[in-house]
């Protein structure tokens, strides 16, 4: 196993649009192995590969407290949402940034785990959002783009400028 480089907002990777795997090999299965690993080292709940710049689409996710409930979606999709609810969100792309996203309440994922089999999942509070938050990523999106234009520019002021004093 090994922990992955996570990479930063803004960096322009984060916008690349990941692929889907076309079969579940030992090398996606050591990829999860290593995105779990990365997530609960960094610590966090939610990681997409596009994060650590490998631009397939595989998610892992664990919300336990006791971070020993891994979830693994492997070529996820929505395949229904319902209803709408505002959570606070934050990132492993994005550190020490928390905000209010407004995202569906409800959803129906269908992915394939890690032997490579399809499942459907129904998810609401907490993993709906976290879900809809990390296939966000596979599609090149961070949900700081969901900010207004005003927050988006503050923000990245302020990272520029936190990168100038680590300079
Ligand atoms: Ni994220």
């Amino acid at each position: 196993m090994a922990i992955l480089t996570i990479l930063q907002y803004p960096d322009k990777r984060l916008h690349t649009i990941a692929k889907p795997v076309p079969t579940v090999t030992a090398e996606i299965r050591q990829l999860v192995r290593d995105l779990a690993e990365t997530m609960y080292a960094a610590p966090g709940i939610g990681l997409a590969a596009t994060q650590v710049d490998v631009h397939q689409q595989v998610i892992v996710l664990d919300i336990s407290t006791t971070q020993d409930q891994l979830q693994v979606f492997i070529n996820p999709q929505i395949i229904l949402s319902s209803g709408e609810s505002e959570c606070e969100e934050g990132c492993l792309s994005v550190p020490d940034v928390y905000e209010k996203v407004r995202r569906a309440e409800r959803v129906t994922v269908r992915a394939l785990n890690e032997q490579g089999k399809v499942f459907m999942l129904e998810a609401q509070g907490m993993l709906a959002t976290c879900i809809q938050h990390e296939i966000d990523h596979l599609k090149g999106r961070v949900f700081v783009e969901y900010l207004s234009m005003l927050k988006q520019t503050r923000l990245k002021a302020k990272i520029k400028k936190q990168l100038r004093q680590l300079a």
